[in-house]
């Protein structure tokens, strides 16, 4: 894995969105996933800005969904698909045939996590993945404790996951469960971007770089990624270097 620290959120959005392009760029119709969350939301913005001044085409990449909130769907305030959609796919107008996201609002979910682990296996696998850690070190909601073995499951969310998702809404939330994909298709995929940014993640940032490479830890498993990098804004590296 290598670390790169940028100087500024903008900085670490520029550099992520740069690296998106390369992907694409190499690979038009590259299968890429997003995570969604604070953190990429910058990267987002100015990937629209090079697809507009014409640097870069995503219209022929295919999207798979990182994870939802349960019982969320597009239109619900603070979901993964809503923040995607309206910060990705709708101002890039990528097709809709090009979309696979989870639906959460399903009753089935584990029949949805089946059908995300046969389409990612039929999309050839995952060239690119976007992810953010959480301030308990998750990634997607692949909570301390998930087995490194796992492909696309229902998640139940840890205290810490269900407390700062509350950031995402403006009235409290029952946010209990989750889908997800899984840490295999972490290490699965061709390359992988752990972005992290801000002083409230130097803590966890810390963990990821100097604590061993443990489920107890789900973002450490990008330390062990042969094309794995760890991006991170100076407020964030503060206590890892
Ligand atoms: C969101 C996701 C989460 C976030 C993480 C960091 O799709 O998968 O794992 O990446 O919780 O969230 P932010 O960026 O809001 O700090």
């Amino acid at each position: 894995m290598q670390t790169i620290i940028e100087s500024d959120y903008e900085a670490l959005s520029e550099r992520a969105s740069e690296w998106i392009a390369k992907c694409v760029s190499d690979k038009p119709d590259a299968v890429l996933c997003l995570a969604a969350g604070a953190t990429p939301v910058g990267a987002f913005r100015k990937l629209v800005s090079m697809a507009r001044e014409g640097k870069v085409d995503l219209s022929k990449c295919r999207f798979v969904g990182l994870d939802e909130w349960a019982g969320l769907g597009r239109e619900d305030e603070g979901s993964c698909k809503r923040l995607l959609y309206e910060e990705i796919f709708e101002p890039l107008q990528i097709p809709e045939d090009q979309l696979y996201m989870f639906d959460a609002c399903s009753e089935d979910l584990a029949g949805q996590c089946q059908a995300m682990n046969r389409r990612i296996e039929t999309l050839g696998g995952i060239d690119f993945m976007l992810v953010g850690a959480g301030m308990n070190g998750h990634i997607g909601f692949n909570e301390p404790g998930t087995s490194f073995d796992t492909y696309a499951h229902v998640a139940n969310l840890d205290e810490v996951t269900q407390q700062v998702g509350q950031k995402y809404f403006t009235k409290p939330m029952r946010l209990r469960t989750g889908v997800t994909l899984g840490l295999r298709h972490l290490a699965e995929s061709r390359s992988v971007v752990l972005m992290v940014s801000g002083s409230h993640k130097a803590d966890i940032v810390e963990r990821i770089v100097n604590e061993g490479i443990s489920e107890q830890l789900p973002a450490s498993l990008v330390r062990k990624h042969p094309n794995g990098c760890l991006l991170l804004d100076s407020e964030a590296a503060v206590k890892a270097r």
